[in-house]
């Protein structure tokens, strides 16, 4: 009786090893493992205000965007629906071009609805200016560009931005034929 009952705690001593080393060595085996936020120098998360003017030119020499395609019913199409346009668009603190640039709006938009003129807005914020200097937040969102305010969604970033998340709000500050200049206003959370 005694001898089985050794056999079995000898037993289940030996199952109990192998479940847990399998279970401990399976949290960093093959391509993937778990982390601690501060192993990666990740101290709080704080929410950010951005505030800029986006200037989008769309005739001249100067111009910053471009139409790259559009679909064969785009000209009839009272949306536009079916063009696309990349964009290298100057940010500035106010709303003047002449006004400090902070960065550039990069990327791309295209007109995805039919009844109403709303663009796929697909862009990376690339900032030059203090602290957000090198580093980037990506947006992708609709822009109902005749309503007043269009929020979008920021989907990340890099640099400061890492793990970034928050929204844009979008308001059309001047428009004309040639250019518009639209006020952001972006609140993200990142470390
Ligand atoms: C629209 O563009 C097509 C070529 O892509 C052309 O054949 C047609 O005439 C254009 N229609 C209008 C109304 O400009
Ligand atoms: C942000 O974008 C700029 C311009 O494309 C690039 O030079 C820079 O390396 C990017 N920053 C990071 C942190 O990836």
């Amino acid at each position: 009786m005694e001898k089985m009952l050794t056999r079995l705690t000898t037993m289940s001593l030996i199952f109990f090893f192998f479940f847990f080393s399998t279970l401990v060595a399976g949290k960093s085996q093959g391509f993937s493992r778990s982390l601690s936020p501060e192993a990666l120098g990740l101290k709080k998360e704080k929410l950010s205000h951005l505030h800029f003017f986006l200037h989008d030119i769309v005739e001249g020499e100067k111009a910053t965007a471009v139409r790259v395609a559009e679909a064969w019913m785009t000209n009839t199409s009272k949306t536009g629906f079916g063009f696309l346009a990349i964009m290298d668009d100057p940010l500035t603190e106010g709303p003047d071009l002449g006004s400090k640039t902070v960065g550039r709006a990069q990327g791309m938009y295209a007109s995805a609805a039919e009844n109403e003129f709303a663009l796929l807005m697909v862009l990376n914020f690339a900032f030059i200016e203090g602290k957000y200097k090198g580093s980037n937040l990506s947006l992708l969102g609709r822009n109902e560009v005749f309503s007043e305010v269009r929020e979008m969604p920021i989907i990340g970033g890099s640099g400061v931005f890492r793990f970034a998340r928050g929204y844009a709000q979008a308001k059309t500050h001047k428009i004309t034929v040639e250019s518009s200049i639209v006020e952001y206003n972006v609140f993200v959370y990142h470390y």
